[in-house]
């Protein structure tokens, strides 16, 4: 999945074609921000809460990693001008991308606020020190594109799925676990009382802790927003996902085949939420909240935002799209947590989707109460 996404000759990511091949209408997938600026809005009016929160610091930084076509930064950056000022004289975008494919497409958005110290790119969290940040650190479908291990269980006993090359062709071959992480992954789900029974095939995204880590150790006061499709490890690892929720994505549609078009497909996994948060927790970000999408446009005001559109226009439906409840509106769920700060009280998370401390070990038994 590495060497699929991200070798840099022949990675999905990371060949050098045109990045509107991949996000967007003559694309393989959407996201969010190709659908309808309405997230962005909400982004730009809970950032401005976030530097209230914070006493308006200079400067207040925003750092995106995985930021694609540079639709976000380009619509938070349009939004800060137009709506408030203050914070646009006192606000740096940093954006933190692997593909230069990408780097080149975000340059074109963000071509009005290039050669002023509002925009930069570093080349990873790493290049940043400890407590740099004062501000966010944001992220739209980054985790659920890093590369993934995928284990299988086999009388009793967790093996992973390894890739070997035979005849031709990329074929699947069962093995042991490939590090001793995978192992402390599914103790740490047995200790909050999630067992996989026999023939259950899921991820595992080792990954997404560490870039956690780096999050927490990057920032300084401020709060990290962290959008993507996911669930709790309860739901994630629940019966209804024996197969994993591994997929590919070529021309919009899905299909369950990482060995097909390999370099020339998306490929996604769900994220693990409440592993995340323990992540986070672990080095020292406090879960502020957890919500989907449709409760955190709701929250920031989403309703007077579409009231203002022709309710026979297609721009309507399209903003509708990202709030429908069998749709965006739920799968994407958004983790805010803070650092240095006390729990702030974010408009974002007004509207509460889920019961009680749902992230928490255990919770589920609180939920179904
Ligand atoms: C699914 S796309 C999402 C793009 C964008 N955030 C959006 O919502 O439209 C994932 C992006 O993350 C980038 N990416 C993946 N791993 C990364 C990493 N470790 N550091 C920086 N960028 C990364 C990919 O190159 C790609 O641009």
């Amino acid at each position: 999945m590495e060497l699929a996404l991200y070798h840099p000759e022949f990675g999905y990511y990371t060949r050098t074609a045109d990045p509107r091949e991949r996000i967007g209408p003559k694309g393989d997938y959407y996201t969010s921000f190709d659908v309808h600026p309405l997230l962005a809005g909400a982004l730009a009016r809970q950032i401005g809460q976030i530097d209230d929160r914070l006493g308006h610091p200079d400067p207040f930084t925003i750092v995106e990693t995985g930021p694609g076509k540079g639709l976000l930064a380009r619509d938070l950056l349009t939004a800060c001008d137009r709506h408030n000022p203050a914070l646009a004289a006192r606000l740096r975008y940093i954006l933190i991308e692997h593909s230069p494919a990408m780097v080149a497409a975000q340059r074109e958005q963000l071509a009005p606020w290039l050669g002023t110290p509002r925009v930069s790119w570093l080349n990873g969290l790493a290049d940043l020190r400890d407590g740099a940040i004062t501000g966010t650190m944001l992220s739209n479908e980054l985790v659920d594109a890093f590369p993934v291990h995928r284990i299988k269980i086999l009388d009793g006993e967790p093996k992973e799925l390894h890739v070997a090359y035979a005849d031709g062709r990329f074929v699947e071959q069962t093995g042991p676990l490939s590090t001793p992480a995978l192992a402390q992954y599914l103790a740490r789900l047995a200790a909050m009382g999630i067992t996989l029974p026999d023939g259950y095939t899921t991820e595992i995204n080792l990954r997404a802790i560490s870039w956690m880590r780096e999050v927490a150790r990057a920032l300084g006061r401020g709060v990290a927003l962290t959008i993507d499709y996911g669930h709790t490890a309860q739901d994630l690892y629940g019966p209804d996902r024996k197969r994993g929720t591994l997929l590919c994505y070529t021309r919009h549609q899905a299909s369950e085949d990482p060995y097909a078009r390999v370099g020339l497909q998306d490929m996604t996994a769900h994220v693990d939420f409440t592993t995340l948060a323990a992540a986070g927790e672990e080095a020292g970000l406090s879960v502020t909240g957890f919500t989907n999408q449709t409760s955190f446009l709701m929250g920031l005001g989403a309703e007077q935002m579409l009231a203002s559109l022709d309710p026979e226009s297609p721009e309507l439906q399209s903003a509708i799209q990202l709030l429908r409840p069998d749709g965006m509106g739920r799968t994407f769920k958004i983790l805010v947590q803070h650092k240095g700060i006390a729990e702030p009280a974010l408009d974002g998370l007004k509207f509460k989707p889920f019961f009680g401390s749902v992230l928490a070990p255990g919770s589920s038994k609180v939920t179904k109460s």
